[in-house]
């Protein structure tokens, strides 16, 4: 099981050096990945939790002033990047043709992008989340070669559900993985969107789903524990 931790802009440095020894210590069977505000990626050491990054520029290296590019990350051991992430699709109108060129820039680094792909609300309830979900993936994956298609992870975050406490039925998620595993059949798929210690036992039914994208979670990590406790026992 993946669990990539999306600590999103949270935490000082002082709070975020006392979380990472603490999340040191509840390392369980799951294979953990920690993606920390990317100020502070260089404060996470060799450990056997993998580094992610939030966040990568669309271009290379250069005179792009704020920009961080994936040759950097790379050479800061970073192993993991989050694409495509509602909040920067929202916030930062970030779109489909630059979620495609960070993907493309990641992997000539040999770093893995976890794309997120999700519906809107009205979208669901309009019942379009497919054609959504499918036209996303298609953008975000434009010109990549079939062997570069098997390296990406891919986390199904309905918008609707991040942060809400609100979440699809197991049936809904399922046929979303499926969907996702129908265009992608070697990739690894995560949910991501309210996933809780609450949650996770019904979650964990959803054979299809190998792995979990938690953001507020993430940041508790006694709730983290009983999570992962749960996932695994
Ligand atoms: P959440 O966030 O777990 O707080 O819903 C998930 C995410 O945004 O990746």
């Amino acid at each position: 099981m993946i669990i990539a931790l999306n600590n999103k802009s949270n935490f000082t440095k002082e709070e975020f050096l006392e979380y990472k020894e603490k999340l040191n210590k509840i390392q369980k069977n799951a294979n953990l990945i920690l993606c920390p505000t990317n100020l502070y990626i260089g404060l996470v050491e060799q450990s056997n939790i993998g580094l992610g990054a939030q966040n990568v520029s669309k271009t290379s290296c250069g005179a792009y002033t704020g920009e961080i590019s994936a040759t950097q990350l790379k050479s800061m051991g970073v192993k993991y990047c989050i694409v495509g992430h509602s909040e920067r699709r929202k916030y930062q109108h970030e779109t489909d043709e630059e979620i495609n060129q960070k993907v493309k820039l990641l992997l000539k680094e040999e770093i893995i992008p976890i794309i997120c792909v999700g519906e809107e609300k009205e979208e669901r309830e309009t019942n379009r989340q497919n054609e959504v979900i499918a036209k996303e993936l298609e953008e975000a994956l434009k010109d990549l070669t079939i062997e570069e298609k098997k390296k990406v992870i891919i986390a199904y975050e309905p918008i609707w559900a991040i942060g809400t406490g609100l979440i699809p039925t197991n049936e809904e998620i399922e046929k979303i993985i499926n969907l996702i595993k129908c265009h992608l059949p070697n990739t690894k798929v995560l949910y991501g969107g309210s996933a809780n210690e609450n949650n996770i036992e019904e979650l964990r039914k959803i054979s299809v789903i190998d792995g979990y994208l938690l953001g507020g979670i993430s940041l508790k990590l006694e709730k983290l524990d009983i999570f992962l406790e749960k996932l695994e026992n």
